[in-house]
Formats: C-alpha cells, sequence, structure tokens
C-alpha cells in the first residue's frame, strides 16, 4: 500500500455517526435540501443496506460519500446514488476510489452488479468501468423495476394486453406548458458494472 493510500479510508458512516454533520454539509453543498432531510435519509445507513460510506483523509475531513442501496427485484445487485467528492479534492482520483472502496464493500456482501442513473458524469462512470445499460426504474430509493431488454419487453406486452380497446380522447384545449423543462427527465443515463469476482 503506498504512502497515498493510507492518507484516505473509506468507512461506513454508521460507524462514524460524529461524522454524519459534516457529510450532511458535503451533500447539502452540491444538492441543497433541509438539514432535517439530509440527516434522515444519512442516518439509515447501517451493515444491511441502505449503506452510507463515507471516503475521510487522516484529520478525519469528510471529503466523499456514497450511498448504496439494495434492489429487491434484482437479485445480487445495488443501486449506488449521491457519489460525491468535495469540491476542492475533485480531478484527483478520489472519486475513482470511492467507487473502488464501495465495489469492495458490496462484493464482500455477495452483490454481483452496481447500478446507478447520472446525468452528466457519463464520462467519470465510463472510466471507472461502468457501461450504459437499458432503462430501469426506481421508484423511491431502492425499487427498481425495468432492468434488461427482456424484461421490459415482456413488462410492456402486459402493459399493451392490459389496456387493449380504443385510446381515450385527447383531452379538450390541452396543452404543454411552455416552461416544462424536458432536459429534467431526458438525458439520463442508466449504467451498470458486472464486478468479477
Ligand atoms: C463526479 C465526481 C464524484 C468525480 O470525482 P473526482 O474525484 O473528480 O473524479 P476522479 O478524479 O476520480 O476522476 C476519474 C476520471 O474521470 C474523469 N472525470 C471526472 N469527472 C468528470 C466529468 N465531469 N467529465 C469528464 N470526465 C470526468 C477524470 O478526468 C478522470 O479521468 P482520468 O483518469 O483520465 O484522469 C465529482 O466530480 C463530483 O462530486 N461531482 C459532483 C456531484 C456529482 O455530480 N456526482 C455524480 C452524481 S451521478
Amino acid at each position: 500500500m503506498t504512502e497515498n493510500h493510507k492518507e484516505y479510508c473509506i468507512v461506513p458512516l454508521h460507524q462514524r455517526p460524529d461524522l454524519t454533520q459534516d457529510c450532511c454539509t458535503l451533500l447539502n453543498s452540491e444538492w441543497p435540501r433541509s438539514d432535517t432531510a439530509r440527516l434522515k435519509s444519512l442516518n439509515v445507513s447501517c451493515d444491511e443496506f441502505p449503506t452510507c460510506l463515507i471516503l475521510i483523509d487522516k484529520e478525519d475531513r469528510v471529503l466523499g460519500h456514497c450511498k448504496i442501496s439494495l434492489i429487491p427485484r434484482l437479485r445480487h445487485s445495488c443501486l449506488v446514488q449521491s457519489v460525491i467528492i468535495d469540491f476542492q479534492c475533485r480531478s484527483q482520483g478520489l472519486g475513482s476510489r470511492l467507487l473502488r472502496g464501495a465495489e469492495e464493500y458490496v462484493t464482500k456482501k455477495g452483490i454481483k452488479n452496481v447500478y446507478l442513473i447520472t446525468k452528466g458524469q457519463e464520462v467519470f462512470y465510463l472510466k471507472n468501468g461502468y457501461k450504459t445499460c437499458d432503462p430501469f426504474k426506481a421508484y423511491g430509493i431502492n425499487d427498481v423495476v425495468y432492468s434488461t431488454a427482456a424484461f421490459t419487453k415482456a413488462k410492456l406486452k402486459e402493459k399493451s394486453m392490459q389496456c387493449s380497446g380504443p385510446p381515450p380522447p385527447p383531452m379538450p384545449n390541452f396543452q404543454m406548458p411552455k416552461f416544462f423543462d424536458f432536459s429534467s427527465i431526458a438525458h439520463r443515463t442508466h449504467m451498470v458494472k458486472k464486478l468479477s469476482l
């Protein structure tokens, strides 16, 4: 292990509850939310998932975070969310280190596939071995339904059989609001990495 490796470590947040507020501040610096809501989502961290991992330096500064949740309908699979590195420490390889740490952590728990959804950080994940995949649907924190092409096809077929009959008439005078921001739902890239044993 190099000196550089010794400077940082990755630990489950629930093993360092004293750093929860710092982690909250880090997340809110990128995605502002009330501390109450943020702390609530951080305090669920546990050994059996969801698990929040933090990357800390030797002075116990919280420089990175990611949250890992199980995907109930996909065996041996997890969803990684809220991956963040402190603004001042980016582009130094810490994001990649955090991902590797998360992958090692989940491998030990029997996880074989790591899924994520991103908008704008595709290159970072591609460089870390993730590949784009079929869209899957995440309800709430950890419910992913449409995961593979075959499953999507089967689901769509099931839906079309349920919805047989003429289509409903158009709504009178309906116009899409001009301010609707399609980019908020478009351009979300679904990605997966199959972990090697
Ligand atoms: C995305 C993020 C975690 C990356 O962390 P980082 O520590 O800067 O990443 P690394 O230094 O490990 O970068 C690894 C590689 O990805 C590249 N990379 C990182 N972010 C990139 C980006 N936004 N666009 C293009 N390439 C990027 C780096 O250049 C590096 O390439 P190299 O190995 O050829 O030098 C960090 O930028 C961040 O916290 N962003 C804000 C929060 C966010 O958007 N999170 C993602 C939610 S899906």
